[in-house]
């Protein structure tokens, strides 16, 4: 008999599958991470995560806690004082947003055009309100015109939700104007930033943005686990008036900032804040503050423009107009002559590149090519284009092995 675990074996005797083998520890591969994220995380920030524990009320950690909630707002633009990391990855940033602001029979205009606009039907579908779905084609970001029909057709509409970095296309919607017609309609906005806080420009205050969250593994150059969020005035006061009870415990904005924002009372216990991450988040934070937040988005803007140039001179096309596109990732179409999977395993195993396949009705036709954070370098670009060159010269596909 099979077992279906590694380092198991079927022992007759007992019938049971047993450890056949010793484990040890896990040494990961060496990988250079140009994907859509995780990107890879700067030793420095590695080093801070490894330095000791210590409990997560001991007021050293307050202090540090309160310097990473002065830090994202830097990195978010705001003051919004209800500004924090949720401890858990960036779904659960997206869930925050939606399960305290989203209440039965609320009616939320979603804009798609990727897979995360998809996801972010869902949560407002689960917490029982009423999705008005805003279908745009992939590739193309969110076209301010039809969500002003939307609210023209919708007018008890109350909130708009939009993906302002598409990580599935590669493209940027404008936030700015999105956010000015939703407040025209007396609409709050949700933002996903996953994939552009600190990698293009994101103005949470000057734009008027109510609700945004991120993740800690894209621009942030962190590693995985976290999801900076950031609530105004209008979205609490919103919670505020919510006639029932946030349906998630966890991620209940009132409780959570028990722990986060200390009204003079001191803060109190609501879950055990994971310490080591966020020894890895405030580094990775004061390293985007060393840079300058204004440097690191010119920096993502000229190193994707070299990285388009060079795919463009292979031969490449690209998913996005010029003007949409999203610096931290770039979406270039497959030529028909190259095996997606085998190509990408080629770059694997030869360059020890990683980089990201296309997703949902983009799969087999294009990849995404991330550079985000720390990792968008000028010599990153170089090592992509030239293996991607060597990966271009495979045999065509139908001859592959
Ligand atoms: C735009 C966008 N939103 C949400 C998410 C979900 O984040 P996570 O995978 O950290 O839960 C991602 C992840 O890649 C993303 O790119």
């Amino acid at each position: 008999m099979m077992c279906p675990y590694a380092k198991t074996r079927y022992d007759s005797g007992s019938q049971k599958c047993v450890l056949s083998a010793m484990f040890q520890s896990f040494t990961p591969p060496n990988r250079v991470l140009m994907g859509p994220g995780p990107t890879m995380v700067p030793q420095r920030v590695l080093d801070a995560m490894s330095r000791p524990t210590i409990g997560h009320l001991d007021p050293s950690f307050v202090e540090l806690m309160d310097e990473i909630k002065r830090l994202l707002q830097y990195v978010f633009q705001t003051e919004n004082y209800m500004t924090m990391p949720v401890s858990a990855p960036g779904s659960a940033g997206m869930e925050t947003c939606f399960v305290n602001l989203v209440e039965p029979g609320d009616e939320v205009i979603v804009c798609i055009n990727g897979v995360f606009g998809h996801r972010m039907r869902e949560n407002v579908e689960r917490c029982g309100g009423l999705a008005i779905p805003l279908y745009e084609t992939w590739g193309a970001p969110v076209d301010p015109d039809k969500v002003e029909q939307a609210f023209a057709q919708n007018p008890n509409a109350r909130i708009l939700a939009f993906v302002h970095a598409e990580t599935s296309t590669g493209v940027l919607s404008d936030a700015k104007s999105l956010a000015e017609i939703a407040h025209r309609h007396d609409a709050l906005v949700i933002v996903d930033a996953v994939t552009s806080l600190a990698g293009a420009p994101l103005q949470v205050d000057e734009w008027g943005l109510d609700a945004v969250y991120s993740g800690s593994q894209k621009c942030l150059s962190c590693v995985p686990g976290l999801s900076p969020v950031t609530l105004g005035e209008s979205a609490l006061a919103k919670i505020t008036r919510r006639q029932s009870k946030v349906q998630s415990w966890f991620l209940d904005v009132n409780l959570v900032m028990g722990y986060w924002h200390s009204s003079g009372g001191g803060r109190s216990y609501h879950h055990t804040a994971p310490v080591n991450t966020l020894y890895a988040l405030h580094e990775s934070l004061v390293m985007v503050f060393e840079e300058g937040l204004e440097n690191a988005w010119a920096r993502h803007r000229e190193n994707a423009r070299t990285l388009t140039r060079g795919l463009e001179k292979r031969g490449l096309s690209l998913l996005v107009n010029e003007a949409d596109r999203l610096p931290p990732l770039t979406a270039v179409e497959l030529p028909s002559t190259i095996c997606d999977a085998q190509a990408r395993g080629h770059l694997l195993s030869r360059h020890a590149l990683e980089i990201g396949a296309g997703l949902g009705d983009l799969a087999g036709k294009i990849w995404r090519i991330g550079l985000m954070g720390q990792m968008s370098t000028p010599e990153n670009v170089a090592l992509c284009l030239d293996a991607l060159s060597d990966v271009l010269g495979l045999d065509p596909c139908h001859q592959a092995a």
